[in-house]
């Protein structure tokens, strides 16, 4: 309960916080995928420049719910004691949450709930497993202290592109994964943003 407290005490000292969702809790965001969304910005030979962008800066109105289910204020690396087995790094979690707050204060205070894991396939990722097991159960416990699901972010997809077979059964399994998050959510209409890795294109 502390580390919440903190988090909301920080809040209510700053000045100029636009909190206009506190009444009715946060705007949550699922951030989940592979390395892509847990975020590699800025590290080289193992090890985090500390670098961070200015659309990635700290904001007091954008938490995250760390591992141990805890708000705390949000700054990078996003996906530190989440993607523990890597280095993380800046991803886009943050500077998608600051460009939210800036065309629309009214989001109140963004709550991300970091889940991504580096390397994974979107088989992994499939209702039963671990990783689905770990998302749902942040999730719940994110809106545990009031809040909105407004959205999953979902950048995955190379860990599928090793073999012709996996990357053609990728849309079915997408499918599959988004249409059980949705169900089990109890959010038909969950949005989904998904970032679509660039194309090679043969020179
Ligand atoms: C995604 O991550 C992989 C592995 O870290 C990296 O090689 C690739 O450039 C990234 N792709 C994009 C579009 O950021
Ligand atoms: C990373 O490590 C390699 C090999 O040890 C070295 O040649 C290179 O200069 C290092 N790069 C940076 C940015 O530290
Ligand atoms: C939860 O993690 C935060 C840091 O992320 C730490 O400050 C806090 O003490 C932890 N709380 C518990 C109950 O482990
Ligand atoms: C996905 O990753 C797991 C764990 O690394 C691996 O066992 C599996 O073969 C991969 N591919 C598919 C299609 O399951």
């Amino acid at each position: 309960m502390l580390p919440l407290l903190i988090s909301y005490t920080y809040l209510l000292i700053s000045t100029n916080i636009y909190i206009v969702d506190a009444a009715t809790g946060k705007s949550i965001f699922i951030l989940a995928g592979q390395s892509n969304m847990s975020g590699r910005g800025g590290v080289v030979n193992l090890t985090w420049d500390g670098y961070v962008p200015r659309e990635s800066s700290p904001n007091p109105s954008i938490l995250r719910l760390s591992a141990n289910l805890s708000w705390e204020l949000a700054v990078e690396p996003l996906h530190c004691d989440i993607d523990v087995a890597k280095v993380c790094g800046v991803g886009p979690g943050m500077a998608f949450a600051n460009s939210l707050l800036r065309k629309d204060p009214r989001f109140g205070v963004v709550g991300l709930v970091p889940c991504a894991i580096g390397g994974t396939n979107i088989s992994e990722w499939a209702r039963g497993g671990g990783l689905y097991n770990q998302m749902m159960r942040r999730t719940k416990a994110a809106v545990c202290g009031g809040g909105v699901i407004r959205g999953l972010l979902w950048y995955q997809g190379e860990s599928d592109t090793l073999t012709l077979k996996d990357a053609e059964a990728y849309k079915k399994r997408l499918h599959r994964f988004f249409e059980d998050v949705r169900v089990d959510l109890r959010l038909p209409l969950l949005p989904i943003v998904q970032v679509k890795c660039p194309n090679h294109i043969p020179a």
